[in-house]
């Protein structure tokens, strides 16, 4: 096949870096050679951390499961405390806790006088103990290596089911609207849970105050208009989600005593129209969840429901995210295949399928942590 002649001349420049990085002899030069010791070492290091990641989740999912990092919280507890804890054997658990220490999850803590050694938790550790979402996350990701036990089946669309695919009711389902609470329940408590971070980094970033009404549309359990109501008390509040969905979000807002402000309502966002009413509407990790077709579908029933200029908050992880590729472009991308629908898109391809749907003045809004979630601002126009 003929390529312009640029394309040409990258290849055979890239083909000639290729051939030197494979070479076992550069290999080796570069790791001995002062200038280019400490790159090689970080490449070698980083290629294996790809080819071993597996295996570091797993000491992960086994610290978790064991509720290591809520233990350490109290403070920091001996070899044997622990492996008596963990209902493991001494040697066991000291191999636990040493692979635990070098991916700073824990950390030792020096020695008891008996010569017994001490771990606390390190410094990964620490901070997971602040997002609980992360742990329910690394439970729930068995279900994920599960179907990436064979990543070819999955890619090649040979597996009938997956886990995901049971677990997430509304992936691949033609007829999502009839979910039961059980069907829907797992997920959203899940989503509840890793929600915190993302409404508080969304909400710093926009400031509702000159909007009336504000619709969460694939709201879940209702903790983004929860988050949105405590910092704004003017606000009316909406939630849209599949009709079990939403029931768990109205008995939410009528225990916290929000039910004189919001509505909820319940339906199937392929095929309903969205009520009006609302200034401001928002899509929080919504999106990536649906195949074009309908992810095209969904921003059109959203910009029917705007009056000409309201306001669109599209919010989540996104693909081509500097600095957090592998997280919109690898993990979320494998994931949501194995969820059975939907795909992490690059800003760019938002903002054309946001054009498409009637959208103007559409911008990037800085967020605090755009690997969690990037954040597209909308305006409607008028239809
Ligand atoms: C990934 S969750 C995000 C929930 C919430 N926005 C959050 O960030 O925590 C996607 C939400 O979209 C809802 N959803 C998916 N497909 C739907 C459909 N066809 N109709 C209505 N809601 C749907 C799900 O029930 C779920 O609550």
């Amino acid at each position: 096949m003929a390529v312009p002649f640029s394309a040409a001349l990258s290849d055979a420049l890239l083909g000639l870096r290729d051939r030197i990085l494979a070479s076992p002899g550069f290999q080796r030069f570069a790791a001995d050679f002062p200038f280019t010791r400490a790159v090689a070492q970080q490449r070698a290091r980083a290629l294996f951390d790809i080819t071993a990641g597996f295996v570091y989740s797993q000491v992960l999912y086994a610290c978790v499961e064991l509720d290591l990092f809520q233990t350490l919280a109290a403070g920091p507890l001996n070899l044997d405390d622990l492996a008596a804890r963990m209902q493991m054997p001494r040697a066991a658990a000291d191999r636990l806790l040493r692979a635990a220490v070098a991916l700073h999850l824990l950390q030792r803590r020096g020695l008891e006088r008996s010569g017994v050694p001490r771990f606390g938790l390190g410094r990964h550790g620490a901070a997971l103990l602040g997002n609980p979402g992360i742990a329910a996350m690394v439970r729930h990701h068995r279900m994920l290596y599960q179907d990436l036990t064979d990543p070819l089946a999955l890619l090649r669309g040979e597996l009938a089911q997956t886990e995901l695919g049971r677990y997430w009711a509304y992936a691949g389902n033609a007829q999502p609207a009839r979910s039961q609470d059980a069907a829907v329940s797992e997920y959203s408590a899940l989503m509840s849970v890793s929600n915190a971070f993302v409404a508080g980094d969304v909400l710093d970033a926009w400031s509702l105050r000159r909007y009336r009404c504000l619709m969460d549309v694939g709201g879940g359990e209702g903790n983004f208009l929860i988050a949105a109501a405590d910092r704004w008390p003017h606000l009316r509040l909406r939630l849209f989600d599949l009709p079990a969905v939403a029931a768990r979000a109205n008995l939410r807002f009528r225990k916290l005593g929000l039910a004189e402000r919001a509505e909820t309502f319940g339906g199937d966002l392929h095929e309903t129209i969205l009520p009006t009413g609302a200034d401001l509407i928002s899509l929080v990790r919504v999106i990536h969840d649906h195949d074009d077709a309908d992810a095209r579908t969904i921003l059109r029933a959203v910009h029917a429901a705007l009056p000409a200029g309201g306001t669109l908050l599209l919010a989540e992880p996104m693909a081509e995210t500097p600095g957090a590729e592998p997280v919109g472009d690898a993990y979320f991308g494998m994931y949501l295949l194995a969820m059975g629908s939907g795909r992490p898109r690059p800003p760019r391809e938002l903002k054309a399928m946001l054009r498409e749907a009637g959208f103007e003045r559409i911008r990037l809004v800085r967020t605090r942590r755009p690997m969690q979630t990037r954040l597209l601002v909308a305006r409607a126009t008028g239809t």
